[in-house]
């Protein structure tokens, strides 16, 4: 058996294309329209005239009436040069960038369910220029798969291979160029996705690291990799102490992009990677380890983000940081009751083995600060509570000052992704302390993931920071919004628009 290496993906032959051509002329297995509620009618009404057929019955059935995400499948029986036609629903028609997104992605994932091979998208009215960036993005992001490790008849015979973004008029230069960085930021989530649901045995922190490794070669971007003896050299205690009770050693890697033109800022982002957390000698129940393969979706966040940083070359400079270990019990591992010491120079208690997550994430947050940057930003699959607080459809975030605070909420807001702030509440500090070390690195049950915050900020000195927890959207049991089944790369188009907002 040949299978894929870690991060293969065959997500990223699918060719986008733009033309200016008219809908109902244009042949493809599938053709997407859209509607709004007041021209639903009318819609309807152009397609029976183009097919000669009566389309009352289906949208009866259906109670069609062009409602945000109502769709109405249709067989052209050979009338048209589309062999289906759907009518997808926009509501009222106001469509946002993140709206726009959607739309394309159910257009993708319809065209993936009913085994198109080609999808013709019209834009819907109006939607031109730099906006076609989202609908691209929402192509690419719809038609995600994971099929890796399918053989034989599992292996879908009929893929969606192409897809055509159709235009009124002229398609302009800028058209082309919005599509391309659209693809590109879309592919960047996908690298994410893969990576997520890339198993554990396969993607081991050193596979990890050479995953970050190989996405900054393509888009050339300086990359240093930490094995575990220089994460010893360089102080990183805490980290190494967290990947010591397993056999695939930890590894940290250091992305870099640096603009063409003199930064205006410099910011890093910093990831979890924890390739797999079986919680270590404090030991997780079956039932909580399931899902523990994507407990290095901070990491794999960094990785897509920093691809699509490559390609939208923004005037920040920006860092990655992608901290991978896996947290394993063994005679090696390290245990409750341990003290280490860390590259900020506190000393930390160990309570819980299970809460790994800080511990690395506190060196890589010391590593980041040492770089001098404007703000910090880190993203981790951290704490359950934070799931228990916000479902599991919505990250929590923290922040050191409420202008960032409210930056960052917008930057979420715009880009369509759940994001809700929790307060950094000081009198949780207090169960923190330790009678041997300076730190404990867990506190009470009770706001955990408050507590798990605190605990890292006691690592970013005076930077401006910000930590997400993304325990919850990082995974999905369904496919939702842009979002598959499986690892859904929630953040990463967040943190572009945030970029994108300090740029
Ligand atoms: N990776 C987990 C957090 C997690 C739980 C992510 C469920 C996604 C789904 C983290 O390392 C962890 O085990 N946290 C503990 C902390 C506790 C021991 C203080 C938790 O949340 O229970
Ligand atoms: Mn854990
Ligand atoms: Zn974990």
């Amino acid at each position: 058996m040949n299978l894929p290496g870690p991060g293969d993906s065959s997500n990223m032959s699918l060719k986008l294309q733009i033309a200016a051509s008219d809908p109902l002329k244009t042949e493809a297995d599938l053709l997407v329209l859209s509607c709004t509620e007041k021209g639903s009618a009318a819609a309807v009404a152009a397609i029976e005239k183009a097919t000669g057929g009566s389309l009352k019955e289906l949208v009866a059935r259906d109670d069609f009436k062009g409602k945000k995400d109502q769709r109405l499948l249709i067989p052209t029986m050979g009338k048209l040069p589309a062999a289906h036609v759907a009518l997808v629903g926009l509501g009222d028609g106001k469509t946002t960038d993140a709206g726009l997104r959607v739309f394309a992605a159910a257009a993708a994932r319809l065209a993936v369910s009913e085994k198109a091979r080609t999808l013709a998208i019209a834009a819907p009215e109006g939607v031109g220029g730099e906006r076609l960036r989202f609908l691209a993005e929402g192509v690419v992001l719809g038609a995600y798969r994971y099929d890796r490790f399918l053989t034989g008849e599992r292996r879908a015979k009929r893929v969606l291979g192409a897809a055509t973004l159709l235009l009124k008029g002229k398609v302009s230069p800028a058209d082309k160029a919005a599509v391309t960085l659209g693809q590109a930021v879309g592919q960047a989530v996908t690298v994410t996705r893969d990576l997520q649901n890339d198993p554990p045995n396969e993607l081991t922190p050193a596979a990890l690291a050479q995953a970050a490794v190989k996405v900054a070669k393509e888009h050339k971007l300086k990359a240093e990799v930490f094995d575990r003896k220089k994460l010893e050299a360089a102080g990183m205690k805490l980290f190494v102490a967290v990947g010591q009770g397993s056999v695939n050693q930890p590894h940290m890697v250091h992305v870099t992009y640096a603009p063409p033109k003199k930064a205006k800022k410099k910011i890093v982002f910093v990831g979890k990677g924890l390739t797999f957390d079986s919680g270590g000698l404090c030991i997780k129940p079956a039932q909580g380890m399931g899902d523990m393969k994507t407990d290095m979706s901070g990491a794999a966040n960094v990785v897509g983000l920093m691809a699509a940083v490559a390609a939208l070359r923004p005037d920040v400079e920006v860092h990655g940081i992608i901290g991978c270990a896996e947290n394993m019990p063994d005679g090696a591992a390290y245990r409750p009751g341990d003290v280490f010491g860390s590259l900020d120079g506190k000393t930390v208690e160990i309570i819980n083995t299970d809460a790994e997550g800080r511990l690395v994430l506190a060196d890589c947050l010391a590593y980041a600060r040492n770089l001098k940057p404007d703000l910090i930003l880190d993203n981790a699959t951290l704490t359950g509570a934070c799931i228990i607080a916000l479902g599991n459809n919505c990250s929590g975030f923290f922040a050191t000052s409420d202008e960032l605070a409210e930056q960052f909420a917008s930057a979420a807001k715009e880009a369509g992704e759940q994001f809700w702030r929790l307060p950094l509440l000081e009198d949780l500090k207090d169960s923190l302390k330790s009678d041997v070390a300076d730190l404990k690195h867990t506190g009470d049950r009770a706001g955990g993931s408050i507590t798990a915050a605190l605990f890292l900020r006691e690592f970013v000195g005076s930077v401006p920071w910000i930590h997400c927890d993304i325990a919850g959207p990082s995974l999905s049991t369904r496919a939702y919004n842009i979002y598959p089944k499986g690892g859904t790369g929630h953040g990463v188009l967040t943190f572009l628009r945030f970029l994108e907002t300090l740029a």
